[in-house]
């Protein structure tokens, strides 16, 4: 998963570096960063290698899987980690990152909620999501992936994302992931209910579906 998500995650980096030199409202750094859904910690270790170390304050991760959780802290100084993001103390935390993981929530208002007790009035959290429900392919998998391994997600529309975060109490923006044109993609064969697609057009298009919601609390 680690090496195909390295473009991912810089691009998400680069984001939240984009947003912070174009003066949007982000605390001035160094930061506390929590990413929601850390796995083994490598959207963290993206953030220490793309910026300048002295812009990161501390690191933190909500992951349920436990071993996930022991490798991310082994891999990372200076970090901490939790199982739910209920456990991660309140206004504890400048900027949010998450990479394909909100699609697991099955209580997203509530979620929400929780994001805006953590976050600091100042902060910024940076949300990517393609498995949505615009994303036709991931559809198709979605539902495989349920019948295969009884593979939980739920079908969120990115119009009642920023819906929901605007009745939380969020200023949302949406950006795409890779807003440069991006024209070529590795081909790998289809596995695991994953990565099939009926058409170029759609394997070419598949990256351009994933969205990047940005959520700052109201002043
Ligand atoms: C598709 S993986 C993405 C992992 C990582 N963000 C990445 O980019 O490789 C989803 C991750 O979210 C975790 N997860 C599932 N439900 C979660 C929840 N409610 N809160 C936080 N993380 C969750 C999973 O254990 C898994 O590590």
């Amino acid at each position: 998963m680690e090496q195909q998500n390295l473009q991912n995650w810089r691009a998400l980096v680069n984001l939240v570096r984009v947003a912070y030199a174009d003066g949007r409202s982000l605390p001035r750094a160094p930061w506390d960063v929590l990413d929601i859904g850390s796995h083994t910690g490598g959207l963290l270790s993206m953030f220490l290698l793309s910026l300048d170390r002295g812009n990161v304050k501390s690191l933190a991760g909500v992951e349920p899987i436990l071993e996930a959780r022991k490798t991310s802290g082994h891999r990372l100084e200076n970090s901490s980690f939790f199982g739910t993001i209920e456990e991660v103390p309140s206004q504890s935390v400048d900027i949010v990152v998450s990479h394909e993981t909100i699609y697991l929530v099955p209580d997203l208002p509530g979620w929400m909620q929780e994001l805006k007790r953590i976050l600091r009035p100042t902060g910024g959290a940076f949300i990517a999501l393609g498995s949505h429900g615009e994303n036709d392919a991931w559809l198709r998998w979605k539902y495989r992936l349920e019948e295969l391994y009884d593979h939980k997600s739920f079908e969120y529309q990115p119009m009642e994302i920023l819906e929901m975060g605007h009745a939380a109490g969020f200023d949302m923006e949406l950006s795409r992931l890779f807003p440069e044109p991006r024209r070529s993609m590795r081909y790998s064969p289809p596995e695991d209910g994953w990565g099939e697609f009926n058409s170029a057009e759609e394997a070419l298009g598949h990256r351009d579906k994933k969205l990047v919601f940005t959520f700052y609390p109201k002043r």
